[in-house]
């Protein structure tokens, strides 16, 4: 049995006030019986560290750098996250593929970078509105995904995957249980096919969850828990989702 996984990706949303009440909120209501975390703006970093530090809430980023160190101003090395303690970091979030034309491959070059320091990628994958009702969606998540395996190697049975269909996404239109549970077979039968460890992985469902539709998604076989956009900023909503996962 796999222990579900709920994670906040806060995205460019904070300040020093919302954070604290926000964190207090869900450290208020402890304990949990799924593993949760919270992937805060890099800035950030240092209090989620100091707020968390000793809770059962783990913390992370939200992007990181596929180069070690160097001359590339403006990015973060996951050595850096690895030195705030952060357990988990997003790559290859639609967001970062589309405003930021980041490709399959330079996504797998950050996941293998991130595993490289300790830091776990949560690697997200998900199709348009376009390629689903093209009848892509297999092919576009099979692609996206199989970058990220080839590069991680022996690896890749440490990563977790995150499907978020991008026409999900802050929309308010979730993708049925049913719809997400496909894909997710889809992913975990290619991971399979990969590594020995696939069924002890995480595939996390991601786009539009909210308290009242978590339960259904969380009750599928291979959805193993939530990457939660706008309703991770809200303490009451997140906790509720964690409620959902176990
Ligand atoms: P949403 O975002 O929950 O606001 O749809 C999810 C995500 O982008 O990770």
């Amino acid at each position: 049995m796999r222990r579900k996984l709920v994670v906040g990706n806060w995205k460019m949303h904070g300040s020093h006030a919302a954070n604290a009440e926000l964190l207090a909120g869900i450290l208020a209501a402890k304990p949990y019986a799924c593993d949760l975390a919270v992937c805060v703006p890099a800035p950030y970093l240092s209090e989620a560290a100091v707020t968390l530090a000793g809770s059962s809430v783990r913390w992370g980023a939200q992007d990181c750098s596929a180069h070690e160190q160097g001359a590339y101003t403006g990015e973060v090395a996951a050595s850096m996250l690895s030195e705030f303690g952060c357990r988990y970091v997003i790559v290859g979030h639609s967001e970062r593929r589309s405003y930021h034309h980041e490709t399959d491959l330079l996504v797998a070059d950050k996941a293998k970078a991130a595993l490289a320091k300790g830091v776990t990628p949560i690697v997200c994958v998900g199709e348009t509105l376009a390629q689903r009702e093209a009848g892509e969606t297999e092919t576009v998540v099979k692609r996206q995904l199989s970058a990220v395996i080839h590069a991680l190697g022996h690896c890749a049975g440490e990563m977790v995957v995150a499907y978020e269909p991008l026409w999900a996404i802050g929309t308010g239109r979730t993708a049925s249980p049913e719809q997400a549970q496909a894909v997710h077979q889809v992913l975990r039968a290619q991971l399979r096919a990969a590594t020995a460890h696939a069924d002890a992985m995480l595939i996390l469902y991601g786009g539009s969850v909210k308290p009242d539709n978590a339960a259904q998604l969380f009750a599928q076989p291979d959805i193993d828990g939530g990457l939660i956009g706008g309703a991770s900023l809200k303490a009451a909503d997140f906790v509720a989702i964690c409620r959902a996962a176990g």
